[in-house]
């Protein structure tokens, strides 16, 4: 840790003087999550998403383990199993709505750790690494989401799969040996479900590991805040314990009633009801949608509806929403502005917001079938994304005028607090 301020572990009892010798475990966790480790002291509840997402990837993993002690990853009777677990097994069903619902809470808060970032400037130097963790990790979690949802085996399992592979077979000559190779067969089948299963059990733990990379790399500038301005002195931090573990103890526990109201009152309510039914090669539902969190890629995916400088339209399709993730490993470089939070740069926030309603509009897109008025929108939506990237953000980030900027953390929050106390009292 940086911050010369920073207190030294000092180990009270012996046991934990011997532990501490032996092995200084309890010195890790103190300089990490604890009264070692000093923190903007002016975070809002926005920087609550980076430990909720390591909640949701723990509820995960643990109702994944044991839900596989029940599953069967064999095509002609994993559907069967998933109902043997939902039926048969105690709190089975418990432990498949958590984990169903599990991953769209995990993705909701994954969402705001990443808008929050991008609203106040988080990918700018010195934190770039933290960035690209973080996008590595998203990519890794759309993987595991997507070979997780085929392993219920029912309709939608299977299309999405069928679906999603096919795009592979619009590159030019590999393509179709590619599908064949990452299905092991023509189509999705026993082999696909296995390999899919087997991944679906190992990446989450991948994930585990570039989170100790991402936060390892968070932690050599120290979290940024909501100002931007960076830590100059003790009197700007206050330790990490009890400060923010207060706060992120109410922020679980917020996250949790949510996710326990969705699990017990709606368990379906984001799902499709469609993967109710079996698989069946030979009967293709009306309308093929991947789940929520995949909807605004998907409408990327689907945009181009032309061919294109002699690229097949679906390759162009393929081309567009690999890029629309791969380009955020570009952001630290494309955003040039010195000044980091949007709360100073007013035209970074008016098409900070334009964004995020973009980013809705494509979601609905996704969701829905692929026809007018559907198609147009997510072109002109599609087209609007990559322009915020490439365009607007390059060019606004030069000619912008920042708003006055306080001189330090402390500064900005003792202004805010004098705000408040002279601020007329009401009856
Ligand atoms: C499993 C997924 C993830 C976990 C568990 C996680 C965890 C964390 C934690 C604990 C923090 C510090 C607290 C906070 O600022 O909220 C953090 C900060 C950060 N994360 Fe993540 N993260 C995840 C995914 C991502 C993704 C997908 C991105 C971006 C694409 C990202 C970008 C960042 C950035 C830039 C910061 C520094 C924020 C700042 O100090 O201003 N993270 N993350």
């Amino acid at each position: 840790m940086s911050f010369p301020w920073a207190k030294n572990y000092e180990p009270q009892q012996p046991l934990m003087k011997w532990l501490d010798a032996k092995l200084p475990l309890p010195r890790l966790v103190y300089n990490a999550i604890g009264a070692g480790y000093p923190v903007p002291r002016n975070l809002n509840y926005f920087w609550n998403f980076g430990v909720l997402a390591g909640a949701a990837l723990a509820i995960q993993i643990i109702t994944g383990i044991v839900l596989a002690m029940h599953y069967a990853a064999n095509a002609g009777v994993a559907f069967n199993s998933v109902e043997h677990i939902m039926r048969d097994v105690n709190a089975g069903w418990f432990l498949r709505y958590a984990h169903m619902n599990g991953a769209s809470m995990f993705f909701i808060v994954v969402y705001l750790h990443i808008f929050r970032g991008l609203y106040y400037g988080s990918y700018k130097a010195p934190r770039e690494m933290v960035w690209l963790l973080g996008v590595v990790i998203f990519l890794l979690m759309m993987a595991t989401a997507f070979m997780g949802y085929v392993l219920p085996w029912g309709q939608m399992s299977f299309w999405g799969a069928q679906v999603i592979t096919g795009f592979f077979s619009a590159i030019p000559a590999v393509g179709d040996p590619i599908r064949v190779w990452l299905l092991g067969g023509f189509a999705p089948d026993n082999a696909a479900l296995n390999r899919f299963f087997s991944l679906h059990y190992l990446l989450p733990f991948v994930i585990a590991g570039v989170i100790i990379l991402h936060i390892w790399a968070l932690h050599i500038p120290g979290s940024s805040n909501p100002t931007g301005i960076e830590v100059k002195d003790e009197q700007d931090t206050v330790p990490f314990h009890p400060y923010y573990t207060a706060k992120d103890g109410f922020g679980l526990g917020v996250f949790l009633m949510i996710f326990v109201a969705l699990t017990f009152f709606s368990p379906n309510l984001l799902g499709h009801p469609d993967n109710y039914i079996p698989a069946n090669p030979l009967s293709t539902p009306a309308h093929i949608v991947p789940e929520w969190y995949f909807w605004p890629f998907y409408a990327i995916l689907r945009a181009f509806t032309f061919n294109f400088l002699w690229i097949d339209a679906k390759l162009w399709g393929v081309i567009a929403m690999f890029a629309a993730i791969a380009l955020l490993f570009f952001l630290p470089w494309l955003d040039s502005s010195p000044v980091k939070s949007s709360n100073y740069r007013p035209l970074n926030r008016i098409f900070f917001w334009i964004l995020v309603v973009d980013v809705f509009i494509l979601g609905y897109c996704g969701k829905s079938p692929a026809e007018q008025p559907y198609v147009i929108l997510s072109q002109l939506c599609a087209a609007y994304y990559f322009a915020h990237f490439l365009i607007i953000l390059p060019i606004i980030s030069r000619i912008e005028r920042p708003l006055p900027m306080p001189n330090s953390i402390t500064e900005a929050v003792l202004a805010k607090n004098a705000d408040a106390s002279s601020a007329p009292a009401t009856a």
